[in-house]
Formats: structure tokens, C-alpha cells, sequence
């Protein structure tokens, strides 16, 4: 059995030798966590943050050796960085799925070679709730429930009795498209005089964001009215304003409200400014829950199945500049 050289083994054997405040020397090697993670790619500052915080955890002074897969967006990656993984013999695997099905084979594989999968960020939809020990991530359902909130009283408060909404989708058969895409669509059949202008595939990108928005403008014969551009994060966000703004339209105040997920500090930023109007969050700082997860598996016992992450929202009239200095990504 693996000697495992966790923190709280190293903070503890430096007290004991006296030598508390000096750099203790390095785990060995073979007594280091094996951690293989498959993340989807860097199509968002969400995404970059997530990765750097998976990183930033999972660290040879920490206790573990960390093997990351980045697989370009692409779901056949993800099973070849798992299969991969396998046969490394690693100790944990770590999936951020890109989108919820066509995991149950690989995910079988790695039960069948006794390595627990922790689902990160997105869900997996599988047959059997065993392939995976745990899930640390976002309730994209909830978020999105938040945001149509918000707009249902941004529509009463303005007195406005009839909304046209543009809504920008994610990576489909991603969770977080689901999530936000289902509370979206229960809000459209509740509200009858809320229109469904345009839907659009923005795939959690800036550049294609801006490409569909611009190429839906150019072929309206005259400027359609749009009030609301629903926007499933922040990348898609800014690309819609820019599309929107170079043909003419005002975003913010007097204009288009722009509600976008995730409120990473540019978003937040641009929250302030007003061209934002409300900032859903979506936190992609999932590393310490990742890692403890492991940790309790380490010491034999059983995780929590679910660990969804605490998220806020934000308007201007909620944001100071020292939250935005504040934030950490
Ligand atoms: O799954 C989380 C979503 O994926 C974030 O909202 C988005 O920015 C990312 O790409």
C-alpha cells in the first residue's frame, strides 16, 4: 500500500522536528497522489480559472503528481486522456466532462480497473450513478432560475410589457447549457408576452458569439427591436455586445439588457460600466473541493455524492470596485 504524503502528514511532521517555518524537502516520489485530469479546453476565462485552480491544489509540495489532459473541446480526447490514465495506473481521475452522455463505457473501464472518477464542474449522464464517486460543480438549473428571476422583475420595474430576447446557447448537451437553456425556455412558456427572437449557438465562445450575432443582424431586412440578450457566459457576453454595438445598438442602460453567467472580473467589470446588467456566478474555483474530496477518500471514508458550489448575483448597483479588485478570477 502507498505511503501517502498528504498536507496536514507534512505540517505535522515539521512541528514535531522543530524545523516549522523551513521548506521541508520533498515528498518521495512513489509516496505522491496520483492525479489524472481531463478537462474540456480553454474556450473561457472560466475555464482558464478552473484550470488554474485544479493546478494550483494539485501540487508536488501538496502531495500529489498531477497528469492534465487538455482535450480542445473535443469529447473523443476526453476518453482517449482517460483511457490513457488507466493505463498510467493513477490513483484518481478527475473528468470535467464536456457534455452530460457518452461516458459509460470508458467510465466502466476505470471502475473495472479500481480507479474512482470524481465529475467535476459538469455532470455525466450514465446508467450506472457508481461509475462516478462524486460530483463537485454548479447547479446550472438554479442559476439560470436566478437570472430569469432577476429579469422578471427588471421587465415589471421598467413596465415593460413585452420583452424580445435573444438567447445565445452554450456547448450543446453541456450541463451548463441545459441548466440555463431549461429555466430560460420554463420562463418563455410562463410568459406569454415574452418573445423568442433568435436562438443562437455560441458554444461558450467570444469569436463565435460575435460571428452569429452578426451574421443574424445581416440578414434582417430592417433592425429587429431586441431588449434582452440572454447570454450563457461571459465569452458569449462580450462577444454579443460587441456584434450588437457595431451595428448600432446600446447595451445597458436605455438599451439592451445583457444578463451573462459566470461574472468573471471582466464581466464584472463591464457590469459596472453598465453595459452588463445582471452577472450570474459561476464558480470555477472547484480545486479545494476536488481535492477534498480525495482527501476523504484517502482516509477511507465516503464522500458526499453532490457538492454544489455557493453562487451569487450581480447588478451595478450591487458592485464596488474593491469586489472587482477583490475577485480572484
Ligand atoms: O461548465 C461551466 C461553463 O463552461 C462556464 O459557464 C463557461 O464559461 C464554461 O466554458
Amino acid at each position: 500500500m502507498k505511503i501517502r504524503w498528504i498536507l496536514p502528514a507534512l505540517i505535522s511532521a515539521m512541528i514535531l522536528s522543530g524545523c516549522a517555518g523551513q521548506t521541508p524537502s520533498s515528498p518521495p516520489e512513489n509516496a505522491l497522489i496520483v492525479v489524472g485530469i481531463s478537462q474540456v479546453g480553454a474556450e473561457s476565462d472560466w475555464r482558464v480559472a478552473n484550470s488554474e485552480s485544479m493546478k494550483a491544489v494539485f501540487t508536488e509540495s501538496g502531495g500529489y503528481r498531477l497528469l492534465f489532459e487538455d482535450a480542445k473541446q473535443k469529447q473523443e480526447n476526453q476518453i482517449t486522456a482517460i483511457r490513457k490514465f488507466i493505463q498510467q495506473k493513477v490513483d484518481y481521475i478527475v473528468l470535467l466532462p464536456l457534455r452530460e452522455t457518452g461516458w459509460d463505457s470508458v467510465l466502466q473501464e476505470a471502475k473495472d480497473a479500481g480507479i474512482p472518477v470524481i465529475v467535476a464542474d459538469r455532470m455525466v449522464d450514465v446508467k450506472d450513478e457508481t461509475l462516478f464517486v462524486a460530483h463537485v460543480g454548479s447547479n446550472f438549473r438554479m442559476e439560470g432560475e436566478k437570472a430569469v428571476a432577476w429579469l422578471e422583475d427588471y421587465a415589471h420595474s421598467g413596465g415593460k410589457e413585452t420583452l424580445n430576447i435573444i438567447h445565445i446557447q452554450g456547448t450543446m448537451g453541456s450541463t451548463a447549457q441545459i441548466g440555463r437553456t431549461a429555466a430560460l425556455e420554463q420562463a418563455l412558456e410562463s410568459h406569454a408576452d415574452w418573445t423568442l427572437q433568435a436562438r443562437l449557438d455560441g458554444d461558450f465562445t467570444q469569436a463565435k458569439t460575435y460571428e452569429e450575432v452578426k451574421q443574424y443582424l445581416s440578414e434582417q431586412e430592417v433592425p429587429p427591436e431586441i431588449d434582452v440578450v440572454y447570454c450563457e457566459n461571459d465569452n458569449e457576453a462580450f462577444g454579443a455586445i460587441q456584434a450588437l454595438e457595431e451595428a448600432g445598438y446600446t447595451c445597458g442602460e436605455g438599451g439592451i439588457a445583457v444578463i451573462s453567467f459566470d461574472a468573471t472580473r471582466n464581466c464584472l467589470t463591464q457590469c459596472l460600466n453598465g453595459k452588463i446588467s445582471l452577472a450570474m456566478e459561476c464558480n470555477p474555483l472547484l480545486g479545494p473541493l476536488t481535492a477534498g474530496v480525495i482527501r476523504i477518500l484517502e482516509s477511507g471514508g465516503t464522500p458526499e455524492k453532490e457538492h454544489y458550489i455557493e453562487e451569487r448575483s450581480f447588478t451595478k448597483e450591487t458592485l464596488t470596485e474593491e469586489m472587482i479588485a477583490a475577485r480572484l478570477y
